[in-house]
């Protein structure tokens, strides 16, 4: 394993100012987001849509990195070229997501285990020659009565673990991403407890797993409410609550933390995103508080284009808008005229 050059790549995707567009939707995810517009989920609109975002002029400012599914780290834009060439000579990162889905916990009601470890080492080698330089596996957790368990958290920490040794041992950045789910109606502190003890299991995992720290990134969720729950925190508990909780479980040496956007409107998130970055600055905290938003950054474009590619410039303007705020946000310095 080169440490020197994974703990590069690492510092890379989390450079100040910028953050990472998570591109990497499923085949039923993207299904899903394409329904919501009214489009057909064929190879061909898959491609046209993530290639316009990829294309956008000048967004490279603000995206360090993308990650990108099976099927787009294969393809080639309309021209012919590459996708994963698009994406590089733009100067930004490309990445993979290596995990194949959640799948219902063996004795577990409500609960998830991530699959995908078997063959990994053989695909993370092929990743490395299609050009990918990092890697993402995610683990969810509901809350509910008498859940996350301690079974459900061992199992995915075990998971990502493995996950993570692999990839660095393929030359590849791991982003371990466990995933508390905003579903349901839970207050903040259910959320802060879930996601304390997912986030102190991954790590010892981790370390047990002999993963470089300095060569991994964190990607979680806030601490937030759930989404149907009474009474909502706003921004400021939220960016208390989340850096409270990464400070009691995330080690120091981790260079670097990206949040999901996992279902806030974009707006929300990227409110969210700007206060947990202000109340970091004024508490401190040892790591870059960065962004790999899936929905927050694509809601508005995906609605833009509406599977009309004569809605190019509007697509463009709308992706390049939302990555300009969340990288605002990223900084600390986003208001809510900046919408306008
Ligand atoms: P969202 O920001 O839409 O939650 O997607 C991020 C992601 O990659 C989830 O795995």
């Amino acid at each position: 394993m080169n440490t020197s050059q994974i703990t590069e790549t690492a510092v890379e995707l989390v450079a100040p100012g910028k953050g990472i567009l998570a591109a990497d939707e499923s085949s039923n995810t993207i299904k899903r987001r394409f329904d919501s517009i009214n489009v057909e989920s064929t190879e061909e609109n898959r491609r046209n849509y993530r290639e316009l975002l990829f294309r956008t002029e000048g967004v490279n400012e603000f995206i360090s990195g993308i990650i990108l599914y099976d099927e787009t780290i294969r393809q080639n834009g309309a021209d012919g070229a590459p996708l994963v060439q698009v994406i590089r000579d733009r100067g930004i990162i490309p990445g993979i997501k290596v995990d194949t889905g959640v799948k219902p916990l063996a004795g577990a009601p409500g609960e998830q285990v991530t699959e995908g470890l078997d063959g990994l080492r053989e695909r993370l080698a092929e990743y490395a020659g299609l050009g990918a330089r990092f890697t993402k596996w995610r683990a969810t957790y509901a809350i509910g009565p008498g859940i996350p368990s301690r079974y459900c958290n061992d199992v995915n920490a075990h998971a990502l673990a493995r996950f993570a040794a692999l990839s660095q041992e393929a030359g590849l950045v791991p982003i371990v991403e466990p995933e508390v789910l905003m579903d349901g109606s839970h207050d903040i502190t259910q959320c802060f407890e879930a996601t304390e003890s997912a986030l102190r299991e991954v790590y010892a995992h981790l370390a047990a797993h002999r993963v470089v720290l300095e060569g991994a990134l964190l990607k979680t969720n806030m601490v937030l409410s759930g989404k149907d729950a009474a009474c909502r925190a706003g921004p400021e508990e939220v960016g208390e609550k989340t850096v409270v909780c990464l400070k009691r479980a995330v080690p120091a040496s981790v260079p670097g933390i990206v949040f999901l956007s996992g279902g806030q409107g974009d707006d929300e998130a990227t409110a969210n995103l700007n206060a947990l970055n202000r109340y970091a600055a004024e508490a401190g905290a040892p790591w870059e508080l960065s962004f790999s938003f899936g929905r927050g950054l694509q809601a508005a474009p995906l609605k833009a284009w509406s599977g009309n590619m004569a809605n190019k410039e509007r697509t463009r303007k709308a992706f390049y808008h939302r990555a300009y705020v969340t990288a605002a946000a990223r900084r600390g310095a986003y208001s809510p005229e900046m919408e306008e």
